[in-house]
C-alpha cells in the first residue's frame, strides 16, 4: 500500500460545499451554532493528489461535546468516505490520536472549541506515514513498544507452598507488591499508547528508527520501576547500550506537554538515564 509522509505542505483547501449547501435551512436559526471544521484528506486510491483540508460546517447544537464526535457526525451525516480511527470514546484505547489546532491529542478527550468565529483545523499525528485521512501508520511504533518487553520478567520461579493441592498441581505463587511499591506505578501504567507523545517530539520526527520515543520509554521505564520485575538493571542497560534509545532525547518536553492523559514521559527518560549514570538498579 502506498503510504504519504504527514503533512510537509497542504495543497489548497478544498471546501466540501459551504454553509449553504450543508445547512440551507439553518443559515440564520436562532438555536444553530454553525462551526467550520478543516480535516486533512489524502487517499492512496488518488496518491497524485496532494494532501489537502476539506472544511464540514456542523451545527453544534445537534452535536456531542467532543471533536471524536464531529468527527462522528460527519461521516454519518456529510461524508462517509472519511478516514480515522475510533474505539472506546473514552480516552482508554488511544486509537483516536490525531493533532487537533496543532496539539496532538485524542479527539474524544478533547473538547470542540465553542468559539464559531475561528475554524477548527485536524490533522493526522506529524510526521507519520499515512495510510488514509487521518490513519497513520504506527508498525514501527508498535514495534518500538515491543522491543523494551513490556511484560514482567523474572528469575527466580516461586512455588506456592501454602496448600496441599497447590504443590500437587505445581502452581507458581503469585507475585506480590506493598501497597507502597504499587503506588510507584501510578503516572506510569495509565499509558494508553496513543502515540500523541512520540509524534511531538522532535528527536522521534528525525529519528525515529533509532530513538526509542518518550511513549516506549515510558513503558520500559514502568517495568524497571516494578517491584516485582526481576530484570531493571539489564532493562537500563540494554537501552544505554543503544545510545540512540534513550539519549536521543533531548529534555524538550513536547512530550509531556502533550500527553492527553497527563502523563510525564520525559520524566521517566530522565530517571532511566540517572538509574544507569549512578549505576542502579
Ligand atoms: S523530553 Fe525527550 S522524549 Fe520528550 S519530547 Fe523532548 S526529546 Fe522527545
Ligand atoms: S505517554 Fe501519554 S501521550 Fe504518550 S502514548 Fe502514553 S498516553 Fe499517549
Ligand atoms: S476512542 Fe479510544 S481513546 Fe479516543
Amino acid at each position: 500500500m502506498m503510504l504519504r509522509r504527514t503533512l510537509p505542505r497542504m495543497a489548497s483547501a478544498k471546501d466540501g460545499g459551504g454553509l449553504d449547501a450543508h445547512f440551507p435551512s439553518l443559515r440564520g436559526h436562532p438555536a444553530a451554532r454553525i462551526n467550520e471544521f478543516r480535516v486533512c484528506r489524502w487517499s492512496p486510491d488518488a496518491p497524485e493528489r496532494r494532501p489537502y483540508l476539506q472544511s464540514y460546517h456542523v451545527d453544534l447544537a445537534t452535536c456531542g461535546p467532543m471533536v471524536l464526535d464531529v468527527l462522528q457526525k460527519i461521516k454519518a451525516e456529510h461524508d462517509t468516505t472519511l478516514a480515522y480511527r475510533r474505539s472506546c470514546r473514552e480516552g482508554i484505547c488511544g486509537s483516536c490520536s490525531m493533532c487537533i489546532d496543532g496539539v496532538n491529542t485524542v479527539a474524544c478527550l478533547k473538547p470542540v472549541d465553542t468559539d464559531t468565529s475561528s475554524a477548527t483545523t485536524v490533522t493526522p499525528l506529524p510526521h507519520m506515514y499515512v495510510v488514509k485521512d487521518l490513519v497513520v501508520d504506527l508498525t514501527n511504533f508498535y514495534q518500538q513498544y515491543k522491543s523494551v518487553e513490556p511484560w514482567l520478567k523474572t528469575k527466580t520461579k516461586k512455588e506456592e507452598k501454602s496448600s496441599p493441592a497447590a504443590e500437587e498441581t505445581g502452581r507458581l505463587q503469585e507475585h506480590g507488591q506493598t501497597p507502597e511499591e504499587r503506588k510507584k506505578l501510578d503516572g506510569l501504567y495509565e499509558c494508553i499508547l496513543c502515540a500523541c507523545c512520540s509524534t511531538a517530539c522532535p528527536s522521534y520526527w528525525w529519528n525515529s528508527e533509532a530513538f526509542l520515543g518518550p511513549a516506549a520509554l515510558l513503558h520500559a521505564y514502568r517495568w524497571v520501576s516494578d517491584s516485582r520485575d526481576e530484570y531493571g538493571a539489564e532493562r537500563v542497560q540494554a537501552l544505554a547500550d543503544g545510545w540512540d534509545m534513550l539519549y536521543r532525547c533531548r529534555m524538550i518536553k513536547s512530550c509531556t506537554a502533550t500527553c492527553p492523559k497527563s502523563l510525564d514521559p520525559a520524566a521517566a527518560i530522565s530517571a532511566m538515564k540517572a538509574l544507569h549514570q549512578l549505576g542502579k538498579p
